[in-house]
């Protein structure tokens, strides 16, 4: 596995694998790697020649007080753990290789990004999709592998890559839970034995919404309260948001019908967790 710091140095090994007629797959991520992270990469390995993986914390889209400066970072055991992967490009930036001085330049998608998460997270998506447009200029990868875990993050990025004619697809892989349902995350790191119980709520109010849907169920108003008081009789949680919406445009639907994506986010002690399910109806 190569170990690459800088844009010019990805940027003419890429191209020379392109020239080769390779297929390039790659999977952006911010490290500390767990299983949803190696589930990226291994179907990043099934559909591609030559894989790449970006580890970066971008700095931009975090909102002020959040966890940009306690966000684990653990780049060793990371490295080890792409080898094992056969990854075969580690690409490793520094800040100043991504926001050079006198950097001014933002891509922004409308509409989808000012919903669910872009609520109480206003600058994240800008962040998101810039650094992804860095990434794919840099990387020029055919395929991009993002997780479902975060839904709206991907179907952003979705809407991006049409919009703006990036030559590349993008591939969505599914969520990975822990054997007891909770998704996984680098944020469950941050949740004491006490947390870690109540964050399992989110899990399971996702699937009494799919309960309740399998039942007969298809008034939006009804799940959501069912989902809520699930999830508050949990003493340590606080509910940003639980939202029942189409999962292409995102709006707010009153009755379930088509593909729904039902997400939410719960602050668990003071670690926001994020999960969601898709049903077909
Ligand atoms: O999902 C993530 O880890 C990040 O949002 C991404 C896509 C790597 C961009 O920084």
């Amino acid at each position: 596995m190569k170990l690459i710091r800088t844009i010019k140095e990805i940027q003419s090994i890429v191209e020379s694998y392109r020239q080769q007629g390779k297929i390039v797959g790659f999977v952006p991520t911010m490290g500390c790697f767990h299983e949803g992270h190696l589930s990226l990469m291994r179907i990043a390995r099934k559909g591609a020649d030559v894989v790449v993986v970006s580890i970066y914390v971008n700095p931009t889209q975090f909102d002020p007080g959040e966890d940009f400066e306690s966000y684990p970072r653990q780049f060793e055991r990371d490295e080890k753990l792409a080898e094992q992967e056969r990854v075969d490009i580690l690409f490793y930036p520094s800040d100043k290789e991504m926001y050079p001085k006198g950097y001014l330049t933002y891509v922004t998608v409308n509409k989808i990004t000012k919903v669910l998460c872009g609520v109480s997270r206003p600058h994240h998506f800008e962040g998101v999709t810039t650094i992804c447009t860095k990434l794919f200029h840099v990387v020029k990868p055919h395929f991009a592998v993002f997780g479902q875990k975060d839904a709206q993050q991907a179907i952003v990025i979705q809407r991006m890559v049409e919009d703006l004619n990036f030559d590349m697809e993008i591939v969505v892989g599914p969520i990975i839970r822990e054997k007891d349902g909770l998704a996984m995350s680098s944020r469950n790191k941050y949740l004491s034995p006490e947390e870690r119980k109540d964050a399992l709520s989110l899990f399971q109010s996702l699937q009494l919404a799919e309960r309740l849907i399998t039942e007969g169920e298809r008034t939006s108003k009804d799940i959501l309260s069912a989902m809520k008081k699930l999830v508050a009789s949990r003493k340590g949680t606080r509910i940003d948001y639980i939202e029942i919406v189409d999962a292409t445009t995102l709006k707010a639907l009153e009755t379930i019908k088509g593909e729904v994506l039902i997400a939410l986010a719960v602050f668990v002690g003071n670690t926001r967790l994020i999960d969601n399910i898709v049903v077909n109806c």
